[in-house]
């Protein structure tokens, strides 16, 4: 049977909090306020960064007065996004307590506290009630979850019926692809679906499709920019996964070069 703690291992990142402290200093002193500009060739944890999450949002119609879950909320990046562009009030869920202890403390630093919070959590297995949230967002996690359909059903019942679920993720195609990837070093920890199979999921778990859209080319793109115009903006996601990230995000690009990944961007209603 799968257990947690192969993933929980990838992301562990010790001491990532004080490696933060560390790289941050080149914006200023500890009390100076951070943006979400200045953090966000780190705490995006996806494909194309703070853009995808920006168009994600966009697509999903997240509103002011809404309670938004982002459910693998990483370091934060995405919450803090969408609470300071909407005011919206938004709750992280992580399995990895570093990246909890890490999407808190930055949080403090772009002085958001009161609108976006963060909590250790399997998203298989929520704490929160039925129809807790209008919008859920899930971005660059269920490659790390082989029960789908109960990761789906799960992000079903804490949303309110004619609520939405906005989900961004790497999907398989042809082959396999090339490890080590941003979120699995080894097949062990990969769990990639087809797109097809995704939506096949998906939609039993209660949901009706409203937008299906293949990312793969603009995911490309984004690969081929950045390979052009060398090492990326300092500080950035090496800080936290370690410095072969670099080899990660390179790997996922030539699979994405080579049709053996693709990336879609998807929003469905509740029913
Ligand atoms: C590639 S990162 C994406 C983080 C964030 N969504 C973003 O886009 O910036 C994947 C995240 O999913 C989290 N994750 C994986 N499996 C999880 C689970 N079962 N429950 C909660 N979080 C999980 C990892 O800890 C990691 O932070």
């Amino acid at each position: 049977m799968f257990n947690l703690d192969g993933v929980r291992d990838h992301y562990r990142a010790t001491g990532l909090t004080e490696r933060l402290k560390a790289a941050l200093a080149v914006f200023g002193p500890e009390d100076s306020l951070l943006t979400t500009q200045q953090l966000g060739a780190l705490d995006q944890f996806h494909t194309r960064g703070l853009a995808a999450t920006a168009e994600l949002a966009e697509l999903a119609g997240v509103t002011g007065d809404m309670s938004v879950l982002d459910a693998g909320s990483g370091v934060g990046g995405p919450a803090r996004f969408l609470a300071a562009t909407y005011g919206c009030s938004v709750t992280g869920v992580d399995l990895s307590e570093a990246f909890v202890d890490a999407a808190q403390y930055l949080t403090m630093r772009t002085g958001q506290a009161d609108q976006a919070t963060f909590e250790t959590g399997d998203v298989l297995n929520l704490r929160f009630d039925e129809g807790r949230f209008d919008a859920v967002l899930l971005q660059h996690v269920a490659m790390n979850i082989p029960d789908r359909p109960r990761l789906y059903r799960e992000m079903r019942r804490v949303l309110k019926r004619g609520g939405r679920f906005a989900t961004y993720d790497i999907v398989s195609n042809a082959g396999e692809p090339n490890y080590p990837l941003p979120w699995a070093r080894t097949p062990a920890t990969s769990f990639l679906l087809t797109a097809e199979a995704t939506r096949e999921a998906i939609e039993p778990a209660g949901f009706r499709t409203l937008v299906w859209r293949d990312d793969t080319e603009a995911a490309k793109a984004w690969f081929a920019q950045r390979r052009a115009s060398g090492p990326p903006p300092s500080p950035n996601l090496g800080v936290v996964m370690g410095p072969d990230f670099a080899q990660l995000a390179a790997n996922l690009g030539r699979s994405l070069l080579e049709r053996r990944l693709g990336v879609v961007s998807a929003v469905f209603e509740a029913l």
